[in-house]
């Protein structure tokens, strides 16, 4: 044994290609498994697809490459977790195809912005981020407003996500455009969608023009849903066991 170890020993090129072998075992191990999804993200209470309206927002989101200067990822860090919320888990975006995790902040991050500000809000802060924060830098987006929301063909946008691996049922696809109408038109259309998608999805005007399911209603309804789905009220958002700077001063 010993004397075949010598043997490797003063053969570099036979000691680099078995120590290759060695290390590419442990890397097989480790890396493969990753490759199935089902393994790699643990499910999390509460993390549901997207409605159709708000997959359309999320087209808009892509298309007016808002990751360009918004992340939708909170790290665990401290000062990211005490100013954005708790830290994104993967599970919240095991729905996004593509993700739009971003790598620039010129904004702030929006992985928590559901929920944070009114919907008057966001469509003032659209139309004209100035109107409510006088040195904002961001664009204007008030054209949202007159483009209808482009939903021809919302229910292949679904089945082709199915195909990715996102559960949506026939029966969601089915009435993905009237579910997208409900969802900008308030309470009373809404009912469906409530069953189909759970009983936390939001149905209102977003943008307060009754006649039109416009742009502004899908990206509203987009940006109000981000974040929201996980029941964080059990859980203190600074409390990270695996953070030693906490673990010293709780
Ligand atoms: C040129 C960079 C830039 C682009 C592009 C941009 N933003 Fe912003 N955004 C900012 C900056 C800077 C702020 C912070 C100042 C402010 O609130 O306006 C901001 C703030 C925001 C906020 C408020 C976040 C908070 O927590 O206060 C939202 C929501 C938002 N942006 C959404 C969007 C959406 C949706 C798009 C795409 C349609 C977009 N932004 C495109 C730079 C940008």
């Amino acid at each position: 044994m010993l004397d075949n170890h010598k043997k490797i020993e003063k053969n570099s090129l036979l000691l680099l290609v078995l120590s290759l072998l060695v290390v590419s075992i442990g890397g097989l191990v480790e890396i493969v498994p990753l490759f199935r999804i089902e393994t790699t993200i643990e499910p999390v209470k509460g993390v549901r697809p997207y409605t159709p309206l708000e997959l359309a927002g999320q087209n808009i989101y892509i298309r007016e490459n808002c990751s360009s200067c918004h992340s939708q990822q909170i790290r665990t860090l401290r000062d990211e977790v005490a100013r954005y919320g708790h830290y994104s888990l993967a599970a919240e975006s095991m729905y996004d195809h593509p993700f739009l995790w971003g790598s620039k902040r010129t904004g702030p991050d929006l992985a928590r912005v559901g929920g944070k500000y009114s919907d008057e809000w966001h469509v003032a802060h659209l139309k004209d981020p100035r109107s409510v924060v006088p040195e904002s830098i961001m664009p204007t987006y008030a054209f949202l407003m007159n483009q209808g929301a482009d939903l021809r063909r919302i229910a292949d946008h679904l089945k082709t996500l199915r195909a990715a691996g996102v559960p949506y049922t026939d029966d969601m696809i089915e009435n993905a455009y009237n579910d997208a109408i409900g969802q900008a038109s308030g309470e009373a259309m809404a009912e469906g969608l409530r069953q189909r998608y759970g009983k936390k999805v939001t149905a209102r005007d977003f943008d307060d023009q009754p006649n039109l399911v416009s742009e502004m209603d899908a990206l509203v309804a987009y940006l109000q849903k981000l974040g929201t789905d996980i029941d964080f009220k059990d859980y203190d958002p600074d409390m990270m066991p695996q953070n030693p700077v906490n673990a010293k001063d709780k």
